[in-house]
């Protein structure tokens, strides 16, 4: 790199005089194509549920997903992700609800994929919202079962990819997911649905508010330790990352988001593939919280930490704040 001229050859501050001259040295651009909006479906009709610790997001019946994901793709959002709120009666400890053809989620890709076509769906395998104790995987005598567990996710994510899903996301955390899910799709005849792997994902307290929308929180038995990854490693989340991609993931994630920047940077440098980052639950709540305080601008801090997944080489983010950035970066 070459280093800059010695004061006063070089004045940095001359390329940021005017709007123009900082806009034509920009180094990296947001728009509404880099944003997946995540979603919280429920059962019902004519339903916006309020979140409390996720101001201005709602758990929409399947009448009002369709306008939202219409507005979406009117704003120029790429995809969405469904994540369902599931009714009391149907979350037992065999989590059967997960891989019914006609679960609340399926019913939802299916009355997308019918009217907005164009609308990439993106669809989380994981348990939790099925399972009796709030787990990603099933329990037994205390522990999270693997191969057990893969088994019922490749059985979710093959209803989810019959109903039309786009994008399958395993969230799970289990050893073994991406190829058995990659070859499971490849006989059943699926062989263009893509997996956007939730590969360094960490064991965050920032998905507190999520656990809420989607009623997994108050349920929840322990922690989710012995599958998410210790905050504090790096070389074993680039080691998931690799996993996955060997196995046949098609992009990787890496979530949380803005604690976990130092890893999206490490990713895109070392594997040069599709790399996105969730902003989570818990990012998201921080940052409304403090606006509705007025103690900070909403709409900029929320473009400035979108921003700053670009610059650490993302190349799309999960993120609640979807349709307003959208809206936002229109003006
Ligand atoms: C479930 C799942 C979680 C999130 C996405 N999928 C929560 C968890 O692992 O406990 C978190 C998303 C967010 O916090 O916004 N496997």
């Amino acid at each position: 790199m070459q280093s800059p001229a010695p004061y006063p050859a070089a004045r940095m501050r001359r390329l940021r005089r005017t709007r123009a001259l900082r806009e034509m040295v920009q180094e990296n651009g947001l728009s509404a194509g880099d944003l997946i909006w995540p979603v919280f479906i429920r059962d019902g009709d004519g339903v916006e549920e309020p979140i409390a610790s996720l101001p201005g997001v709602n758990r929409l019946s399947l009448d009002r997903l369709l306008p939202a994901a219409e507005r979406a793709l009117v704003l120029g959002i790429p995809a969405i992700c469904l994540f369902p709120y599931t009714a009391q009666e149907l979350r037992t400890e065999d989590c059967a609800e997960a891989w019914n053809p006609d679960n609340l989620t399926n019913r939802a890709i299916r009355m997308l994929k019918a009217e907005l076509p164009e609308l990439m769906v993106m669809t989380d395998i994981a348990l939790d919202p099925y399972n009796a104790n709030g787990h990603d995987g099933f329990v037994v005598d205390g522990q999270i079962v693997n191969d057990e567990t893969v088994e019922a996710l490749v059985k979710m994510g093959l209803a989810q990819a019959d109903a039309g899903a786009d994008i399958l996301g395993p969230s799970d955390m289990m050893d073994g997911r991406i190829g058995a899910l990659r070859s499971a799709l490849e006989a059943a005849g699926h062989a263009d649905v893509a997996i956007l792997s939730y590969a360094a994902k960490f064991a965050s307290g920032f998905y507190g508010p999520f656990r809420d929308a989607v009623g997994a929180g108050t349920r929840l038995v322990g922690d989710k330790a012995t599958y998410q990854i210790n905050p504090a490693n790096r070389e074993e989340a680039l080691a998931c990352v690799a996993r996955d991609l060997s196995e046949g993931a098609d992009m990787v994630m890496v979530k949380p988001g803005m604690p976990y920047l130092d890893i999206c940077r490490a990713v895109k440098d070392r594997f040069a593939r599709p790399t996105f980052a969730y902003q989570v639950s818990g990012e998201y709540a921080m940052l409304m919280a403090a606006a509705q305080n007025g103690w900070l601008d909403g709409d900029k801090v929320m473009l400035e930490s979108l921003m700053s997944f670009k610059r650490a080489g993302c190349d799309g983010v999960l993120t609640y704040f979807a349709p307003r950035v959208a809206e936002a970066l229109r003006k």
